[in-house]
Parts: structure tokens; sequence; C-alpha cells
């Protein structure tokens, strides 16, 4: 299948005329020592055309027909079938159907240019003969120019998602595999091949991710005629997917964005996003989620007390956690029987939400309904719906296995029983959870594996049950922050980063998850201190700084907290709320500087500009530098002052002191003094548009 047709469809430049100039612009020469013909690379690598690079799809018939040539049988564009001379630039969609009859498969390929300028695109291979074909992998590649050099993707593990890792593209190929049956807090996230030294601001970047929250792969690969790919697709475990006659396989999406810099490669997903008819459209409410505040301890007199102060601070989300099930009492039980417990919550949970819908806020709900403690009604009375393989259980991981969702007796059962809790309660938002990776994870019987199938059944489930309740919201929760992807989040409306809401860490995982999905997407809690997962101690300004540039919420036992305290909190709220229509909706920005203590980013729309200026370890040269505020229109005037400096603060400057009124080309230049700052110490400062008049 041929390149050419669809670079051409991604520019937007191009015209009618270029077509037959590109075409043989993009063809490779004859190598002495190559295969005879020009390489035509494909969306599908193919091996037979003589592509020594890894091939786009692997499989067999038991050793046969691993090697398919595909010819084109059916283009179609937006929807309409094409035979020749297709002329079309700008957004649009191609469907192209190809066929090789002698092995009996088909290829579909789709592309989509979305108006924001991401790109996407997935394959499905289709058994046409009577005989079953093994998938064994399906990826689709994009091409990237020589001069790309640079990688750049994500690592991490618990509570530190989303670490960055640079290297060099050499010859041969980067493989970043998933095997964790969840998209995983090591996921690559989003993997950037770009000119070297690419920043946010500049260089060459073209980036993709893999929308898929099972197994799955990102890759880049260079050979030795030049040409290099980044890809993607789903990691099939041995003979999981075999097709019978007529049968499709259908690989994830793999989405694919270009830009000056990572800001703007962001941006366009950030865009797309916004762009879908289920972003939410309504103001992200500010929450407060029990967890770190009573953890398994659901006292009715604490939970109300929590709920009162919560309304006290301008909390519109009150989400109950983990513990008000089946014998859930702690983490070793229950799992797997959706029922309100009745020794925990002998009213049920009405005397909560009422005190919740009485102060005018939602409420929200903890599940986890891929899993099951063998300690649970459900695993004693099925315990064949345990996910396996050998014959033997998976070893434990947090005291639990996971729920076979792919046996339509067990998916019914836990789809029937949170139906139930959704129709029973008035429940406005699910926090759904998915504590553990899969291992071994197969069929119990067969022992075939079955991560493809669950991943399946997991997005059905999701769907089924936002249809239980029209409006239903979804936060998509793993361990922390070990499910976040685009497939996932086509159904749910929030991620929470990580289970570290330590500031100091989360003004890293924050803006790497942001690299992906916009802000009002990424759950940013104010936290009490000492920080549970890390003991460490910050103030409340650079808690709150770091987490009012997320969907905000409060993880924090606030019946602790004293009047002062409580007042600082809400001023915090009070602002955001006020704010959030640009820190929701504007574009991100992220400066690029050499030292690695200093994280100054902000939102920008046409109203101007809010900027965090973050001092998260102990600085070098302090206070001679100039501080560029980067993304404002250059032309226009903006009167720019510190809406909150922590109070600690050395000796603030005169623009600190008072608002100053400077252009964006000012601004952006870098004019500004920085300001002296110690670790762990932040600005938040506003550079408010001046418009004529005002
Ligand atoms: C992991 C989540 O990330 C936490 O926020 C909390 O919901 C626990 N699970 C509950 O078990």
């Amino acid at each position: 299948m041929p390149m050419d047709a669809l670079i051409a469809l991604r520019a937007a430049e191009v015209g009618p005329s270029d077509w037959e100039a590109l075409r043989r612009a993009q063809q490779m020469p004859v190598m002495n020592n190559g295969v005879d013909v020009p390489l035509r690379l494909a969306l599908v690598p193919e091996g037979r055309a003589g592509w020594m690079g890894r091939p786009g799809l692997s499989g067999s018939r038991g050793g046969r027909d691993w090697s398919p040539r595909f010819e084109v049988v059916e283009l179609e564009v937006d929807g309409q079938p094409v035979t020749v001379g297709v002329h079309t630039s700008g957004a649009g969609s191609v469907r192209v159907a190809c066929r090789d009859e002698g092995a009996e498969l088909e290829l579909e390929l789709l592309v989509e240019l979305t108006p924001q300028g991401l790109l996407r695109t997935r394959a499905g291979v289709r058994n046409l003969g009577a005989e079953a074909y093994q998938v064994d992998e399906l990826l689709v590649a994009l091409p990237v120019p020589g001069q790309a050099r640079e990688l750049l993707d994500f690592t991490g593990r618990w509570t530190k998602e989303r670490q960055p890792q640079r290297l060099p593209l050499v010859m041969g190929e980067h493989r970043r595999e998933n095997r964790r049956g969840r998209t995983g807090a090591d996921a690559a996230h989003q993997l950037c091949l770009g000119t070297r030294g690419f920043g946010h601001a500049g260089g060459a970047v073209w980036a993709v991710h893999t929308a898929w929250s099972g197994n799955h792969v990102h890759y880049a690969e260079r050979v030795n005629t030049g040409q290099q790919v980044i890809g993607g697709g789903e990691l099939l475990l041995p003979g999981e997917v075999i097709l019978g006659q007529g049968e499709q396989y259908l690989g994830p999406w793999v989405y694919a964005s270009h830009g000056e810099g990572l800001d703007n490669v962001a941006a366009r997903f950030h865009d797309w996003m916004r762009a879908r008819p289920q972003h939410p459209a309504s103001a992200r409410p500010v929450t407060l989620n029990v967890w770190e505040a009573v953890y398994f301890d659901h006292r009715l007199d604490k939970l109300l007390e929590l709920v009162d102060r919560a309304a006290e601070v301008g909390v519109e989300r009150f989400v109950l956690d983990d513990g008000w099930f089946g014998g859930r009492r702690d983490d070793t039980a229950g799992l797997g029987d959706w029922w309100v417990s009745p020794q925990m919550w002998p009213d049920g949970l009405d005397p909560l939400i009422s005190a919740v819908k009485a102060k005018g806020m939602q409420f929200g709900l903890w599940v986890e309904p891929e899993m099951v403690n063998m300690d649970s009604d459900l695993a004693r009375a099925h315990p064949e719906w345990v996910m396996q393989t050998g014959g033997r259980l998976p070893v434990e991981s947090r005291h639990q296995q996971v729920l076979n969702l792919a046996i339509p007796q067990a998916y019914a059962q836990v789809r029937d029983q949170l139906s139930e809790i959704l129709r029973r309660y008035e429940i406005d938002y699910l926090k759904w959870d998915h504590n553990r990776d899969l291992v071994d994870a197969g069929s119990a019987g067969s022992g075939r594996p079955a991560v493809h199938a669950q991943t399946l059944a997991a997005y059905r489930l999701m769907d089924e049950l936002r249809a239980v309740r029209p409006g239903l919201e979804i936060e998509s929760c793993a361990s922390g922050g070990a499910r976040v992807d685009l497939e996932v989040l086509q159904r749910t409306d929030r991620v929470w980063a990580s289970d570290c809401i330590d500031a100091l860490e989360r003004q890293q995982i924050d803006w790497w998850t942001k690299q992906l999905i916009p802000p009002e997407l990424v759950g940013s809690h104010i936290a009490s201190v000492p920080f549970h997962t890390t003991g460490r101690i910050l103030g409340l300004p650079m808690r709150a700084a770091t987490a009012v540039f997320g969907h905000l919420g409060i993880e924090w036992d606030i019946t602790q907290a004293g009047p002062e305290e409580l007042a600082v909190l809400k001023g915090w709220i009070d602002w955001h709320k006020q704010h959030r229509a640009l820190l929701h909706r504007g574009r991100m920005v992220r400066l690029d500087w050499p030292d690695d203590e200093l994280r100054v980013h902000g939102m920008v729309d046409d109203s101007g500009g809010i900027f965090s200026v973050a001092m998260v370890a102990m600085p070098g040269p302090m206070g001679l530098g100039l501080l560029p505020l980067p993304g404002l229109e250059p032309e226009a005037r903006y009167r720019v002052q510190v809406v909150f400096g922590d109070q600690i603060v050395q000796l603030p400057q005169a623009w600190q002191a008072a608002p100053i009124e400077l252009s964006g080309a000012q601004l952006a230049a870098g004019v500004l003094r920085a300001p002296v700052m110690f670790t762990d110490q932040v600005l938040v400062v506003e550079a408010r548009r001046v418009r004529a008049g005002h």
C-alpha cells in the first residue's frame, strides 16, 4: 500500500497539480544490493516489498501466508467510494481495503486527519480463507524525516508516573512494550521523535500515541536506507487472536501529531479532545475525595462533618472512595460484591447522599469492576470467573485477582449489580479504579490469553453503565495514574494522574500528563501534609498553586484543618472558580529553562495568561536571571501582577510589588527580572490583556 496519497492528504497547501510531482519526489532510489524496484514504505510496512524493518503484520496459518502482498481493492474518501485521481487536502478520512487473494487475507486501513491537525490511523486484518489465521502483531507506522533523531518518551512506576526519558534514535528499533493489561504507570504515553534538542517551544517534533488500555506497543525504527518510522499497535499474547473465516481483528487507533515544539504537539491533542461531542462542557466541579481523609474507616458522622466542611470551602463534588460495599473493610476482601455493605451503611448510602445533595454538591462513588478478591461471595461462587492459565491462579497483587469480563455471565453480574446501584442512588460520577497489573491473564479451562477480550469488555462495561445514567461522568484511575490513554478517555472524563499528591512530584507528573491530555481532564488535588506517599511537608501555596492548574480537588481530612487554613483554602478555590474558563480552555505553554529547579508553565487565551513560577529544588545562581512569560499576543499589552506569592519569597522586585504593563513580545523576550526564590516556593502571575478604554 503506497504512502504517497496519504502524505499528500496531510498537507493543506498541496494542490491537485502537485500530486504527480509529489509522487515522483517521494520515490526511493533502487540501491545497490537492495531490491530491484523502488521500495515503497507502507502504513502497515510489508516485508515482501523489501522493507527490512519490522513488518506491520505478523501472522500465519501454521507457517503459511506469513508474507502477504496486499493490493488496493477499495478506496473511500470521506465515506465516498473513489477510483482514481483523488485530489483533496485538509481534514478528512480515508478508508483503504487491500487484498491478497492468494493468502486469502484482507487488510483495512483507516486514516483520519482531524480539523485540529491530528492524524489517527488504525488497521484491521480479515481472514477470507477457511483455515484459521493467527494474528501475532498488527502495527501501523508513520514515516518521519531523517533529521529527527532524538527520542522522548515516558516511563514511571506507582506514585511516579510519566517520567521523561530522552535518547538518540540509533540504527534499529526503540520498542516500548507494555504487558500489564492496563495502560501502565510506565507507559510510553507519547513517543516523540524530533530534531536535536527539541523543546516545548521549538524544534520539529513528530509524536505518536497508541490509544489502548491493554497490552500495547509504541516504537520508533531506523533502517540502513535512512528511512525511519514511529508507530504502534496492540501487543498480542501467544495465540490470543486466531481468526476464523470472515472474522476481522481491528487494531487500536494510533494518534500522530506534528509541530514546532512539544507545546504545539500537545495543543493538537488538546484541541481535538475539546472538539469531541462528549468532552465535558460544564465547569469542572471542584472535588473532594475522601480516600486519604478516612481510608476504609467509613463512619457516617465523620463523613457528614467532611460534607459540611467541603461545602463551606466551595467543593462541588463529593466522592466516597473504596470501602462502601460487600465485605470490603480493608483491601483483602470484598472486591466483586457490588452491594452496599449493611454493616457499614445500615441505612444505605441515602443519609450521606442526601447531605451531599442538600449542600448542592454532586455525589461520586468509587468502583473497581474488573477486580475480585478471593475472599468475596463472587469468587466463592464462581472461582472459574477469575482470570488464570496453566490450571493455577496468578500471583496476587494487592490481595486481588482479575475478574474475567470476557465470560458473559461474569460480565452480566457485575454490570447488573452496578446498574442497580446507579438506578437506586443519585450518583453523578464514578471513580473507576484498576489496582493491579494483569499476570497470567487467561480464561479458566482453556487457559488461553484473554487480555484483548478483557480490554474490550471493560470499554463495553463503561459504555453500558454510562447509558444507565445519562450524564454520568467517570474518572479513569488505576493505582493512581496507570490508565491514561485516549481510548479510555473516549468514555471517561477525568484521569487520576497519580496517587502521589506531593505537589513537588505533581509539578512534573502533571506537566507531562498534559503532553497528551488537556488540563481540565487531569485530576489534581490539594493534599494534607505530610504527604501520605512521600512524607514531605510543603506549604499550602505550593500545594494549591500546583493543583489549580488541573481539575481541582482536595484529598485531605479538612475536619482537622483550622479556620485560618480553611479560609486560605477557600481563597484558592474561589480564585480557581473565577479563572477556570482560562485554566481549562486556554492553550498550555511551558517554558524551556536550562535549570531543572525552575518550572514555569501557564495557560493563555484571548483574555491573557496565568502562569505558575515554581522553584522545585534549591536554585543555583538566585534571582539574577530574566523570566520569560511565553505564549501571549506579541502586539497586545498586558497588566502583569502576582496574584499569589508564597509568603516567604524574599525581597519582591518592583514588578511584584505593584502591577506593571508590558507587551506580549516584551514578556516573551524575558524583560521581567526573575524573583529571588528558594526551594518549594511558587508565584502565580496573571497577565491580563489591557483593552482600549479599560
Ligand atoms: C488507588 C487509587 O488511586 C486511590 O486513590 C484509592 O482510590 C485506592 N485505590 C482505593 O483502593
